[in-house]
């Protein structure tokens, strides 16, 4: 098995590698791990090769710098062939609100890192994935977005855009890759216990430990699915906010709890 992940210093795509690295055990496995903190990175590779007995290879990068990923990809395909399944699981969540003039740098960030490094991520692997198709391997591109994209969240505007966009991305590129065999999967998790989520001060419903999301994670992905929502739970909740209308949504949502904003300065 070979997996490729981003965000993986972190999270559910740290998670994701456990995950892989757990199944995939003593099998000749190779999970190439990719994210800016190269120190986590290297101590996640140190860890899984230890424990589980596979090889992981480290990219330390930024999602938003295509010919890094250019680099990275070439790499790994050069070292150990085509990844069966890609991921991209690196991301950002801030609090944000259009009047203030200094988040206006937070909504590019959001929107270049959520969406745009999908792209980045995916497409250095598409040729290659192809010609792995054709000589009979599986090759998997999947997408971690979040029910946050389902309807426009107060206070979470670059968020929401983020990933209703990389949810309508991945589904164009699902339809896409048909023509080359080369299966998408979209995962909108609802609310996951991991550093982005750590820093909420009001209540998640169906919060979930990381481990256990990114087992269900990688039964989607080995099924396949096209979309999913992890939790279940949040799947319906998900399946109603499609069908609220309008007027009703604005009397639900402006009370919403808003995300806290993050202190950086989104360089
Ligand atoms: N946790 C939830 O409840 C939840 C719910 C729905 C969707 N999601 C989505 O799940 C994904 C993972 O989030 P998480 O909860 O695991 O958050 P997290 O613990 O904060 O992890 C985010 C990961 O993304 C990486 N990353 C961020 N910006 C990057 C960049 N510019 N280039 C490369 N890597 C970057 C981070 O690594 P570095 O900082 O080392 O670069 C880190 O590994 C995100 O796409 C998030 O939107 C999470």
């Amino acid at each position: 098995m070979k997996v490729f992940i981003t965000g993986a210093s972190s999270g559910i795509g740290e998670a994701l590698a456990y995950e892989y690295a757990k199944r995939h055990q003593n099998e000749n496995t190779i999970i190439g791990l990719a994210a800016r903190r190269s120190e986590h990175l290297q101590a996640l590779q140190q860890t899984l090769e230890a424990c589980y007995n596979i090889k992981c290879a480290i990219y330390p990068l930024d999602v938003r710098d295509s010919a890094a990923l250019v680099a990275a990809a070439n790499d790994f395909t050069q070292q150990y062939g085509a990844p069966n399944v890609v991921i991209g699981s690196a991301g950002v969540s801030s609090g944000t609100l259009t009047e203030n003039a200094e988040d206006t740098n937070a909504f590019k960030a959001v929107m270049d890192i959520n969406v745009t490094g999908l792209v980045n991520t995916f497409q250095p692997f598409i040729n290659s994935m192809r010609l792995a198709v054709q000589r009979g391997e599986t090759a998997q591109l999947v997408g971690i977005a979040s029910v946050a994209g389902i309807r426009g969240l107060p206070g979470a505007g670059a968020y929401s855009a983020s990933k209703a966009a990389a949810i309508a991305y991945l589904e164009s590129l699902r339809v896409e890759m048909l023509h080359h065999s080369i299966a998408v999967t979209t995962i909108a998790p609802g609310y996951i216990r991991t550093p982005m989520t750590d820093i909420n001060t009001y209540k998640m419903p169906f919060l979930m430990d990381a481990d256990i999301a990114a087992h269900k994670f990688v039964n989607a992905i080995k099924c396949k699915k096209r979309f999913v929502v992890i939790p279940w739970q949040m799947g319906w909740v998900a399946r109603l906010m499609r069908l609220i209308p309008p007027a009703l949504w604005d009397r639900l949502a402006k009370n919403a709890p808003h995300k806290p904003r993050l202190d950086c300065d989104w360089l």
